[in-house]
């Protein structure tokens, strides 16, 4: 197995100060709910909720994508379910990468029916290339192409995910 440098900690660093700048703009004056999902996107949650400027709540998710669920899609389901009510708040989904679109549409569906009086996503990662359902975050660090990747978060089989970079595996 190799791994090549894709996204270097500087880069990365440097594009979630972008999208936090951008965030707190458009939500200025308003408290943001961030809500994580796990495991991924706890690295990239806790770097973007230390650049935003402004009053932030945080929560996490964590879903698996095939069993009897809750939600009316039965494609996902909650295996951690938000703790607060998300209702009347601005809630800003974060997620580390979108690969097929699935895991995404649905818990943005399921999220809207909570009654949130806002509800965005923004994503470190998109692989528009892996598409299955049309998916399109409000905010987007890096397209990148079609590789296997780890580091920031990321994994291959639970390891890697505290490299301080984004590598390609191969
Ligand atoms: C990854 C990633 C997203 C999801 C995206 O999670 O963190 O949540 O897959 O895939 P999709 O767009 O095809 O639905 P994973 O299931 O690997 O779990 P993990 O975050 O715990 O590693």
């Amino acid at each position: 197995m190799t791994m090549k440098l894709l996204l270097s900690e500087k880069r990365i660093q440097q594009r979630v100060g972008d999208l936090a700048r951008q965030i707190s703009k458009d939500f200025a004056g308003r408290e943001l709910l961030l809500v994580g999902i796990l495991k991924g996107a706890f690295i990239f949650m806790a770097d973007l909720a230390r650049k935003i400027k402004g009053p932030v709540k945080i929560d996490f998710v964590r879903v698996a994508s095939y069993g009897s669920g809750t939600c009316s899609s039965g494609k996902i389901r909650f295996t951690k379910d938000i703790e607060v009510s998300l209702k009347g708040k601005d809630v800003l989904i974060v997620e580390d990468i979108i690969d097929t679109g699935v895991t995404l549409k649905f818990l943005r569906r399921c999220l809207r029916a909570r009654r949130p009086r806002s509800l965005a996503v923004v994503t470190l990662l998109d692989k528009p290339s892996r598409r299955k359902v049309p998916f399109q975050a409000d905010y987007t660090g890096f397209q990148i192409p079609d590789h296997f990747v780890v580091g920031y978060g990321l994994d291959c089989a639970e390891e890697y995910r505290n490299l301080r970079g984004i590598y390609i595996v191969k």
